[in-house]
């Protein structure tokens, strides 16, 4: 059985204060969430912090980072300002609401796959899209922005249709199975097998402890972008429970 992937995007939902105690309720019930596959998204301004306060070993990531290594680019956060596990790039809120378009897109993804941490390639269509039978198209230009060659790095693509993200409308277990078909068949027909070993795909989107031992199901899902059922410790452990591996 494939170990399951649990990445918890916090996004903006918990300040300094909140994420300590969020991780200091995680340090008590420890056992819970040893020997499991969880990387956690702070705020970047509570990394630190949470690095601190956590007693196992879990992977900690950036939710986004900036095209630049350094410099003067005021406000922004670099890929190398913290050593960390993984890093999203093209989440739908960077798309939609910072207008982050795929060239930007392709630059934080080539910053983060110059770093040491992984990517993680968020892609999806929204509802308008759907409705207007855009989504492989959507997807193929989202995936377009890839690197012809991974050279040995790892890579994940969570498929998040934007329609299901926030919204507790969780699309069937067929449509994933149909929409994450597809995008390994693109992701065949750019990598060799040796680099296909190296990729995994996740689904996002309104997933929580109710529907995920449904989710869990879709053959080719490797793990799961959370994001508020995962900023609340009770939801977030009821979802690590289910997790066999
Ligand atoms: P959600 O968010 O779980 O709150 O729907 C998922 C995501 O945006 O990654």
């Amino acid at each position: 059985m494939k170990q399951i992937t649990i990445a918890a995007n916090w996004k903006m939902y918990l300040d300094e204060s909140s994420s300590v105690d969020l991780i200091d309720k995680l340090n008590a019930e420890k056992e819970l969430f040893l020997n499991k596959d969880i990387i956690i998204f702070p705020s970047h301004t509570c990394i630190r912090s949470v690095k601190d306060h956590l007693d196992i070993d879990l992977k900690i990531g950036m939710q986004d980072c900036d095209i630049h290594n350094k410099g003067a680019f005021t406000g922004s956060s670099s890929i190398s300002s913290i050593d960390i596990h993984s890093c999203i790039v093209g989440h739908s809120e960077r798309r939609i609401i910072y207008k982050e378009g795929n060239d930007v897109i392709a630059e934080k993804l080539g910053a983060v796959l110059a770093s040491k941490a992984d990517p993680i390639l968020c892609i999806g269509e929204t509802l308008e899209e759907k409705n207007d039978n855009l989504t492989e198209s959507i997807i193929n230009s989202q995936l377009s922005i890839l690197p012809k060659d991974l050279k040995g790095r790892n890579l994940t693509v969570a498929y998040e249709p934007v329609w299901a993200i926030g919204s507790g409308d969780v699309p069937s277990n067929e449509y994933i199975h149909q929409m994450l078909s597809y995008i390994k068949n693109r992701l065949k027909s750019l990598y060799s097998d040796t680099d296909l070993e190296n990729i995994k795909l996740f689904y996002g989107g309104s997933v929580d402890a109710d529907n995920l031992n449904n989710l869990i199901g879709v053959e080719l899902i490797d793990g799961f972008l959370i994001g508020s059922a995962s900023a609340n410790f009770e939801k977030f452990k009821d979802i690590v429970k289910q997790l066999k591996l």
